[in-house]
């Protein structure tokens, strides 16, 4: 048995990001929370960082140190997303006010110490929303980015194109200059995009699975994954709510489940049309040196095994 792997997760939750958070918790023999920080994206910051912790104390984790990180992109003005994720964020199951404290001090703050503090290489940074608060970190600490194991994060599309533009995934557009410099770092990437998230889909069935999990935790999900889930079946017309966050953190304990491509992958920034497009050079036309690990698919019912799994032991 190995050591588990010791992450940072900064997340804008939303419901995915709670399931995500959620499988996370449940795996301790395979992944360390060293701590949750908060960034705006879904919803605004003080209601992120409400919901982080309102997560942790679902899953019975208050330790877990969880921090207030940006409230508003490098450059831009905050773009959010309560006609998919409810007014709180958080919308579907009833789940009370968080009784475990925020911590103090910054959230890019905890990052930058945490990744100092901790030998090198053994930190892996897991963005589940906007990349704001990691962008910050490697700018004010460009020290850090060495020391970085691995960043796994959601976000971005190629051919699943975009779902908050046309062109662009939502964390991505939300601060397109903050992936710009993330992509940019050097650091080993491996990138979560629609292309696979897309492939995730809560069918009722899976709903029901959640359901019937018999812990508070699997009703939780099944409400949470209820009520996002109809946005995109009008959207997309889909049998059910894409998971995007969890893939993330299944990633970590089950690499096996997910394949795709090192490839070079730019962020728009300038575009009219195509602000904060992921340029995935899938096929090598660029001769731009890979810079990602770009996912393309998912073996999904070992994902929602995974998920039933992990999710009961809470
Ligand atoms: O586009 C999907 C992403 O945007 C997910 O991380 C979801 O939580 C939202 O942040
Ligand atoms: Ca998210």
């Amino acid at each position: 048995m190995t050591n588990p792997r010791k992450i940072i997760i900064d997340t804008d939750p939303g419901q995915d990001d709670a399931v995500a958070i959620l499988l996370a918790l449940a795996s301790p023999d395979e992944i360390e929370v060293l701590g949750i920080t908060a960034v705006a994206g879904n919803v605004p910051l003080p209601l992120t960082q409400k919901n982080a912790r309102i997560v942790c104390e679902l899953a019975g984790k208050p330790d877990v140190p969880v921090y207030a990180g940006c409230d508003a992109p490098l450059a831009r003005k905050l773009v959010t997303a309560e006609h998919v994720h409810g007014k709180t964020g958080l919308d579907g199951p009833t789940l009370p006010d968080p009784v475990m404290p925020l911590q103090d001090g910054h959230g890019v703050e905890f990052i930058i110490d945490t990744l100092r503090r901790e030998p090198a290489d053994s930190v892996t940074l897991c963005p589940l929303g906007p990349l704001t608060n990691i962008a910050t970190a490697l700018q004010t600490a460009p020290d850090i980015a060495p020391r970085i194991r691995e960043i796994v994060l959601m976000g971005g599309a190629y051919f699943q194109v975009g779902n908050i533009t046309p062109a662009a995934e939502f964390n991505i557009y939300v601060d397109p200059e903050a992936a710009d410099i993330v992509f940019k770092s050097g650091v080993p990437i491996t990138v979560m995009p629609l292309d696979v998230t897309h492939r995730a889909l809560v069918t009722p069935d899976r709903n029901s699975a959640f359901r019937t999990l018999g812990n508070r935790v699997g009703q939780a999900v099944a409400e949470m994954t209820d009520f996002f889930e109809r946005f995109d079946i009008e959207k997309y017309g889909s049998e059910g709510a894409p998971l995007h966050d969890p893939c993330v953190t299944a990633y970590l304990i089950r690499p096996d489940l997910f394949s795709g491509r090192h490839v070079n992958v730019e962020i728009e920034t300038q575009g009219r049309l195509t602000t904060g497009m992921t340029v995935a050079d899938w096929w090598g036309v660029s001769g731009r040196a890979p810079n990602a690990t770009f996912m393309g698919n998912i073996d999904d019912d070992g994902f929602f095994a995974l998920l039933n799994e992990r999710l009961a032991r809470l």
